[in-house]
């Protein structure tokens, strides 16, 4: 199977904050490996924007130090990247004042595609886009690209939705959420809503229920400072999991299309029941021999702040009534390992002795590592002892039914800003969107602070709190391990 690469058209994309940790680790490589692929022209230009005072060559050599220490592949080869580095340019800007705003818009080219991408806090963005436009670069086929966290809570994140439309069309604004970018959350999709077999089970007759895991093995490292003040809660459950949540629970989208599709999410969060706190369990990490614990980590030795949340949610709508949807994600655990798993009901009646034991299909999406599908079948146990059942996967590895080049998925940050340069929203969220998922999160978020309860301690290396177990326990099921 060959996958085609198709160029994109000339464009001008602007790293506002071009010199820092974002750009250095994801942006850049990003955009040179979509270079290597053949899917950026050598017209296109990319130019990195921040304070500090740099020339156009030194802003090159940071970028090849970047590529070469962030892409993923063998071998970044000198003439390519020489080549990539050729559209790189460089301008000191400031966004709270007016250095260096006109030589920017005297380097981005008129009709043709522009993009900026607002790679710093959030507390800039006002400033951003009123220069933008008060500068002449803000005309409606520009495009701003914007990260998390958008908001700390709904208040915030309706300020700055406000501030960004007071320059920008809904239409214009690309809220990155990078694993909507992944290869499985698409395909997660296309399964769905491209075959006949799924759909008609996807409903609680057919659905015991879901469980999404997001699992990292590290801890907070250097993002101690701001994950102190966001927790799992808002760094992890509104937007990542929630993306995922709504793209497994989502009603048919008539067309596959921006609109189409976040009109489906949107109506998914709108319809989440209140979680109340006996179905949730918060942690933090304690330390071990080797790692120090969290209130060490991040130098507050009372911080209640939590690195891990398990739940269990329902949605209240024809299709999902009465099915949960358990959530879990956490730093400091065993695994660095992120999965969908749709576990079907037992079939109603078994036809086989008690020896045959009971069993269910489970459908899992692993997001990674091996990004993959694979369908849990029973069959009869080989051999000549008698009807005894075996749940076996039907693997859809991507690696292993693409072979390992087609499998070698381009990084979310690359389809993502392809997508921008195309012009396509569908795989970002709408200001509505991420409104409303903050409206779910702050009153449970609220409900904590008031009453004033610590987060469960837990080791790590494990899975987690005993609680989240009991979790699942006291409804007679359990989560899945937490392995790559
Ligand atoms: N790093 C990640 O992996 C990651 C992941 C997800 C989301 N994010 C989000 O992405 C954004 C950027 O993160 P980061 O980690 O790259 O931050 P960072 O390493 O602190 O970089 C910030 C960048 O902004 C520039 N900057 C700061 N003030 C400026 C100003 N007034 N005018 C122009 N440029 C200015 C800085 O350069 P100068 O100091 O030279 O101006 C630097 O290039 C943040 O909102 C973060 O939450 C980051």
């Amino acid at each position: 199977m060959v996958s085609r690469v198709i160029p994109v058209e000339p464009f001008d994309l602007v790293i506002i904050g071009g010199t820092g940790d974002l750009a250095r680790r994801k942006i850049l490589p990003a955009l040179y490996q979509r270079f290597v692929a053949g899917q950026i022209g050598k017209e296109s230009q990319i130019i990195g924007a921040a304070r500090s005072e740099m020339e156009t060559e030194s802003y090159r050599s940071f970028a090849a130090e970047a590529i070469r220490e962030f892409t993923d592949t063998d071998e970044v080869k000198p003439r390519k990247l020489a080549a990539f580095l050729k559209l790189v340019s460089y301008v000191t800007l400031d966004a709270k004042g007016e250095a260096g705003w006109t030589t920017l818009s005297g380097m981005v080219q008129e009709n043709r595609i522009r993009a900026f991408y607002f790679s710093v806090g959030p507390s800039l963005f006002g400033d951003l886009a009123k220069r933008l436009q008060k500068y002449g670069m803000a005309e409606d086929d520009c495009r701003i690209v914007v990260e998390k966290p958008f908001g700390r809570d709904l208040a915030t994140a309706k300020e700055l939705n406000r501030i960004l439309a007071r320059h920008f069309d809904e239409s214009q604004i690309y809220r990155i959420d990078h694993y909507l970018g992944k290869e499985t959350v698409q395909n997660l999709m296309a399964v769905r809503f491209g075959n006949m077999l799924f759909e008609p089970l996807w409903n609680s007759q057919y659905v015991d229920h879901i469980q999404i895991t997001v699992a990292e093995s590290v801890g907070v490292g250097g993002r101690g400072g701001y994950y102190d003040r966001a927790g799992a809660m808002r760094d992890m459950v509104q937007n990542h999991l929630m993306q995922l949540f709504c793209l497994i629970a989502m009603e048919p989208p008539a067309k596959f299309e921006p609109d189409s599709v976040r009109d489906e999410k949107l109506k998914v969060i709108r319809a989440l029941e209140h979680v109340k706190p006996e179905n949730i369990v918060r942690g933090q990490y304690d330390g071990d021999g080797q790692n120090p614990g969290y209130r060490n980590e991040v130098e507050n030795r009372d911080s209640t702040t939590e690195t891990f949340v398990a739940l269990k949610a329902h949605i209240s709508n024809w299709r999902w009534a009465g099915t949960p949807f358990y959530l879990r994600t956490g730093k400091r655990l065993r695994d660095r390992a992120s999965e969908i798993a749709v576990v079907f009901k037992d079939a109603p009646h078994s036809i086989f002795d008690e020896d045959a034991g009971r069993h269910h299909n489970i459908l899992t999406i692993r997001l990674q590592p091996n990004e993959g599908i694979e369908l849990g079948v029973t069959i009869k146990e080989p051999g000549p002892g008698g009807m005894r059942l075996v749940d076996v996967p039907l693997d859809m590895s991507f690696a292993e039914v693409l072979g390992p080049d087609e499998a070698d998925f381009p990084d979310a940050y690359e389809r993502l800003i392809m997508d921008v340069i195309r012009g396509n929203q569908t795989l970002f969220m709408r200001g509505d969107e991420v409104e409303a998922a903050w409206a779910w999160t702050d009153p449970i978020i609220a409900e904590w602070q008031a009453a004033g309860t610590e987060p469960e301690p837990y080791d790590p290396g494990g899975s987690g709190p005993e609680e989240a177990l009991f979790l699942m326990h006291r409804d007679g099921r359990r989560w899945r391990e937490i392995k790559p």
